[in-house]
């Protein structure tokens, strides 16, 4: 019996979601990390991560201006995009074009044209575009999805999603250019959209800058807080609440009423430990970033990408869902800055 080799694959960026995916990739039996793509300052590190995953011999290390040794080796066959924001379409485009498959953070790049032009050039080309919209493969979510979709809350009426986040570094905020509902809300727009089967007919949204840190998201040009409604043709209404700076550990919650029940995901604690005194009841704290929150997302996306490379999945993030995203989500940006309701 043969075995299918390993894919050859290139890592760019080893910031903090470029690290998770690095050991999911290195943990991946079906992966073969080649390349590791990122700026001078950051080759120490990448160094250090080559031992630590025992990669020696077989990983090198690669700056960006040289990223163009990744797209002409023909032993590598997937690429993996995990810089800033604004990087995303330049990588995106060079990698399909030299034929590999691309798994690519969210959002996919800044804009509905240059997001249509990627996919665009995929199908061109032939190759698998996969925008990781990571909360798609948490168990919760999943779960929440298949049993909506399978009917046993009915049909569903109306959607409510809350994402509150501790904060982000000023250098983020630098780099990535992307405002709150490209760049935090995206994640939850996708979602919505995946949960309802269409894209919205209109959508309007709110926004503030009320937290304590609010001055770093004014020199952003940027809110902290938003509220957003999403109506959909098929009579169901999304509400959403995306926060930046919530002192509370990071909240994540959905809900979807129908017309036979409801269904909710749960926060996830730091423990299920709960303390009884005479004068109180005391759970544990909610996890505090994503990192611990999803972290059990990532590998199953990468899983999901691998089968899907090796033809034996299809991508579940369609072209059409993830331009669906970026539209609704230009189309709150807008809602915010006009005071309008926007028909898509
Ligand atoms: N799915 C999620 O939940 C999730 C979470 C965090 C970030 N993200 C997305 O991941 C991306 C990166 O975010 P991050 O928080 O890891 O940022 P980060 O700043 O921690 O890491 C980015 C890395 O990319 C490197 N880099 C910059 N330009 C590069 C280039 N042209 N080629 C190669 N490397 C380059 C930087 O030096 C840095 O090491 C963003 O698009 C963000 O939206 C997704």
């Amino acid at each position: 019996m043969t075995s299918t080799p390993p894919l050859g694959a290139a890592l760019f960026g080893v910031g903090r979601i470029g690290q998770v995916h690095l050991k999911n990739m290195v943990d991946n039996a079906r992966l073969r990390v080649q390349w590791l793509v990122d700026v001078t300052s950051q080759h120490d590190l990448m160094m250090r991560l080559i031992d630590r995953y025992r990669l020696t011999g077989e990983a090198k290390v690669l700056d960006i201006e040289d990223s163009d040794k990744v797209f002409s080796d023909p032993g590598v066959d997937v690429v993996i995009v995990c810089t800033p924001t604004p990087t995303h379409s330049d990588i995106i485009k060079k990698a399909l074009t030299a034929g590999k498959h691309v798994m690519c953070e969210k959002p996919l790049t800044l804009t509905v044209a240059e997001t249509k032009e990627c996919y665009d050039l995929a199908k061109q080309n032939n190759r698998i575009l996969f925008c990781a919209y990571n909360r798609r493969f948490d168990k919760q979510f999943y779960t929440l999805y298949q049993r909506c979709t399978r009917g046993e809350v009915g049909n569903l009426r109306v959607v409510r999603f809350t994402s509150r986040e501790g904060g982000q570094s000023q250098e983020y905020l630098k780099h990535n250019k992307s405002r709150i509902f490209l760049d935090m809300a995206i994640h939850d727009i996708d979602y919505i959209c995946w949960l309802v089967g269409e894209k919205p007919s209109s959508v309007c949204a709110f926004g503030s800058i009320s937290s304590d840190n609010a001055e770093l998201y004014k020199s952003f040009q940027d809110v902290d807080c938003v509220t957003a409604i999403l109506n959909f043709p098929n009579g169901v209404m999304a509400q959403m609440e995306d926060t930046r700076e919530a002192n509370i550990g990071y909240e994540q919650r959905v809900e979807v009423l129908g017309t036979k029940g409801l269904i909710q995901t749960q926060n996830i604690r730091t423990s299920e430990l709960h303390t009884i005194t005479q004068n109180s009841c005391q759970s544990e704290a909610l996890l505090q970033t994503f990192l611990d929150r999803y972290i059990d997302s990532f590998p199953t996306e990468l899983e999901h990408f691998v089968n899907a490379v090796q033809g034996k999945e299809d991508i579940i993030v369609s072209a059409e869902g993830c331009i669906t995203a970026m539209e609704v989500s230009e189309a709150l940006s807008k809602s915010l800055k006009t005071g309008n309701i926007v028909k898509l």
